[in-house]
């Protein structure tokens, strides 16, 4: 499978200095993603080559103009492909794992249009069926970071793009449980030691304290998750009597 998207960006350097490198760049190498950077400013039509102006009705800041976002989606969608819009915003539904799992299956191509300033001309809703996706409770200065954590979140789950397929299996929010402690050699540096369990070769053993700990890294740090998880009567009893040696 090949996750495919074009990225549309006042700044296409930004994206091309991450997706160059590290495990984006290997899979584009692979034929695993497969990303076109498109540059806004290639559409404009003044010398100045602008992409923004002045809001009507007046107020601060700039605002994306309509027509270049318009010209560049025509050329885009040239080929026929379907697609599916997505527009970075502070105010959009906020991206997660989930949508990241779904994306990574999609077959369609994603767009993902970086906003900015202000925000986007409000007729950008007429020329594609957008959806608004925020990456948190915060404001960036632009899009394109928000649109690359995105893509990198999604491309890691396309088959393939690690390295080893399990690697996005055991891990945090998978089966909303957080990661258990990492450890490599050294066995012991400065005192401090590797739990014995996991020098044992003790397969079962290794296994049994990994989701005991995966349990209570949860219960300590995201109880919230829990309560989504798959957790069996017994070990919600044992969690639950950890709550009770801390309060008595
Ligand atoms: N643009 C500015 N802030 C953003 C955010 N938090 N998420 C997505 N796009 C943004």
């Amino acid at each position: 499978m090949t996750m495919r998207c074009d990225i549309l960006t006042l700044f296409p350097e930004m994206i091309r200095s991450v997706i160059g490198a590290s495990i984006l760049a290997r899979a584009q190498e692979q034929g695993r993603l497969d990303v076109r950077v498109v540059d806004l400013r290639d559409y404009t039509d003044d010398r100045h080559r602008t992409a923004d102006d002045a809001p009507y009705g007046g107020g601060v800041g700039m605002v994306l103009k309509l027509e270049p976002i318009a010209r560049a989606i025509d050329a885009l969608t040239a080929d026929g492909g379907p697609r599916r819009w997505i527009v970075t915003s502070p105010r959009g539904r906020r991206f997660s794992h989930e949508a990241a799992a779904e994306w990574s299956r999609d077959p369609r191509r994603l767009v993902f249009l970086c906003g900015h300033y202000e925000g986007i001309d409000d007729r950008i809703g007429a020329t594609a069926p957008w959806e608004e996706v925020s990456i948190g409770d915060y404001v960036l200065t632009g899009g394109e970071l928000a649109a690359l954590v995105m893509l990198d979140a999604t491309a890691r789950l396309v088959p393939g793009v690690l390295g080893d397929p399990s690697s996005a299996v055991e891990e945090s929010f998978v089966d909303s449980l957080l990661e258990y402690p990492q450890y490599t050699r050294p066995a012991e540096f400065r005192g401090l030691r590797v739990p014995d369990v996991l020098l044992s070769g003790h397969h079962a053993a290794i296994k049994a304290w990994r989701r005991e700990q995966a349990l209570r890294e949860t219960h300590r740090r995201r109880p919230d998750l829990l309560e989504r998880a798959a957790v069996s009567e017994d070990e919600r009893r044992r969690l639950d009597a950890l709550d009770e040696r801390v309060s008595s």
